[in-house]
């Protein structure tokens, strides 16, 4: 697939199958991760790569995080259970170092996340990025291992498009043209 193809062909898949991906196409997925650009190559990223159980050890967690908020966590587990593999994207803003500005940082990892949902969707893999509540929920990162200079960027999940996913229509955007001045060109 031509990579400007897959940038206007890809597409949130909201419903994916129980095949798992094998562990070589997801490292395929974070091999394209890490060729993000990064401002002083300070690659403010690692990854949490959930699948099976794991992914209801997530959603337990998320859970009692829901339950400690006073909400009802009812459904929450099955939401883990909607794509058999879950790639956490953990960030790390390197703000320790010179010069690293943390916006910077956070632009890397959305590119590295954008690589991993185009890479996806090259190698006919389903995939939706999902933040919410849960990426700061004490206990979500407890169980994710995330150090208190972390942050969970994102959680992409990952399967095989059910069939028909192709049907659905793109989401609709504002056109480029209504969104740009042209100056000198
Ligand atoms: C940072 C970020 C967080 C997102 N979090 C969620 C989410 O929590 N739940 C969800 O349904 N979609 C989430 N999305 C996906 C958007 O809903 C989706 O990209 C948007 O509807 C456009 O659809 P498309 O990806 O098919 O073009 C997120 C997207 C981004 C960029």
């Amino acid at each position: 697939m031509e990579t400007s193809d897959a940038i206007l062909t890809r597409r949130s898949v909201h419903k994916v199958t129980d095949r798992v991906p094998e562990r070589r196409t997801i490292e395929r997925l974070l091999e394209a991760a890490v060729r993000a650009p990064t401002h002083h190559l300070t690659q403010p990223w690692r990854f949490v790569v959930l699948a099976g159980e794991e992914r209801d050890r997530l959603g337990r967690a998320w859970a009692r995080g829901v339950e400690r908020a006073g909400k009802d966590s009812s459904g929450i587990v099955a939401k883990v259970r909607r794509a058999p593999v879950i790639v956490c994207v953990i960030e790390r803003p390197k703000l320790h170092l010179p010069k690293v500005v943390e916006i910077e940082e956070h632009h890397a990892t959305g590119a590295a996340l954008q690589n991993i949902l185009l890479t996806a969707h090259d190698l006919g893999l389903g995939a939706m990025l999902r933040t919410g509540p849960a990426c700061s929920m004490p206990e979500v990162r407890e169980v994710l291992g995330v150090e208190d200079d972390e942050l969970v960027a994102g959680f992409v999940y990952l399967g095989y498009p059910q069939e028909g996913a192709e049907e659905r229509p793109m989401t609709r955007r504002i056109a480029a043209a209504e969104l740009t001045e042209w100056r000198g060109l």
